[in-house]
């Protein structure tokens, strides 16, 4: 396309939920009965998602970032506990286990797929006597389950999963979330799939899941109303959000494979750019790519200007290290992450949702392949 002809184009967004009539209906059902929080849509769809992922337990949240503070408190983590996790995030994350007087430990990631380092998380755990390792599959591909499992099980530590970025993904036919005592689930709408704001704890453990329970219902038992078992948060879903993530949940593996088909035009068409790398998908990995993201070892700062100037949505997921931040640095964190920091440098996330037509495709194809370095 003509420069004079991208700038008048229509811009393509970097993400956007699918919204049918049947989430219309469902909330308008709601809106409806007058029972906008505490009925039976929020049950029903922890069940329905349980169900999904072939957990036994399902408790949902307001969000991914108090389902992660719930999940951690729930399996027992708070003061002293040191939790391996990863820089290259988002700030919710390791938020968690300092919100619940946790300390996090933060180790270094594998370039080829972004996450979390074993070989560094075990030498954190053995180091620091850890408690859990947090482990978070970034851009819907799975972290090395297999070998984060071993490392817990040796070292006695729990393995929790931040999934926010993953439904659906899985490592040899197992989908995350299923692995860890307890694993989160975001619903924020840029991701895989949405309640608008969101989220859910899972777990095997049936004493987590009570205790999630009662945490997120400000510490109310559930056998007797007003009477408080825990200083508890009120981070419940509402029934609105419930009704929408039961009509999104079926349709989550139908977008996960437009996300995945989409992937591979890209990663056919950018095989042949020297100047950048495209993501990986290791074999017995189901990646759901929640982002399409590659690597511009260098000019990545034109490649986003070509972008914008192309009309083409995109997003640095993330330019600086968590522990980086002044809210951290406040705090005394810091450190070295060479692997994680060059990432930071270089990553790009392009548009790869299911909303985008073939128009689009298309453009973005396009446009990438036109990039004159
Ligand atoms: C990796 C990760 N963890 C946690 C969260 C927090 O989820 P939420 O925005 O629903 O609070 C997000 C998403 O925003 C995320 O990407």
């Amino acid at each position: 396309m003509h420069p004079s002809q991208a700038r008048s184009a229509r811009s393509i967004p970097i993400a956007r939920p699918l919204i049918s009539d049947e989430e219309k209906r469902r909330v308008l059902d709601v809106l409806e009965s007058g029972m906008l929080v505490a009925g039976r849509q929020v049950a029903e769809f922890e069940q329905a998602f349980a169900r999904y992922l072939g957990v036994p337990e399902a408790v949902a949240t307001s969000s991914g970032t108090t389902a992660l503070e719930v999940a951690l408190e729930a399996a027992g983590i708070g003061k002293g506990d040191a939790v391996v996790t990863t820089p290259f995030t988002f700030v919710a994350t390791s938020n968690a286990v300092l919100h619940v007087g946790a300390r996090p430990v933060f180790v270094d990631v594998d370039p080829r797929t972004c996450n979390i380092d074993p070989q560094a998380v075990a030498d954190a755990v053995r180091r620091e006597k850890a408690s859990a390792i947090l482990c978070v599959h970034l851009y819907g591909l799975p972290c090395d389950m297999g070998a984060l499992a071993q490392i817990a099980e040796q070292a006695g530590a729990l393995l929790i999963e931040d999934c926010a970025q993953a439904h659906g993904a899985k490592v040899r036919g197992r989908p995350v979330g299923a692995f860890g005592r307890a694993s989160i689930f975001s619903f924020y709408p840029s991701k895989n799939m949405t309640t608008g704001e969101g989220g859910m704890i899972v777990t095997g453990d049936p004493a987590v899941a009570a205790r999630a329970r009662v945490l997120v219902n400000v510490g109310q038992s559930t056998g007797e109303d007003y009477m408080y078992e825990t200083i508890g948060y009120n981070y419940r879903m509402t029934n609105i959000a419930g009704a929408i993530g039961l009509a999104q949940l079926p349709r989550l593996d139908g977008w996960n494979e437009i996300r995945r088909t989409h992937a591979a035009r890209f990663t056919t068409a950018f095989a042949a750019l020297d100047w950048m790398m495209p993501p990986v998908e290791p074999a017995g990995y189901f990646h759901v790519y929640n982002q399409y993201t590659i690597r511009i070892p260098d000019r990545r700062q034109r490649f986003l200007s070509y972008l914008a100037e192309h009309r083409i949505g995109h997003r640095v997921y993330y330019p600086h290290l968590v522990p980086h931040s002044p809210a951290y640095r406040r705090l005394g964190f810091g450190g070295s992450y060479p692997v994680a920091e060059q990432l930071a440098a270089q990553v790009v996330s392009l548009p790869v949702h299911p909303a985008l037509s073939d128009d689009d495709m298309d453009r973005i194809i396009d446009a990438v392949t036109r990039f004159p370095g």
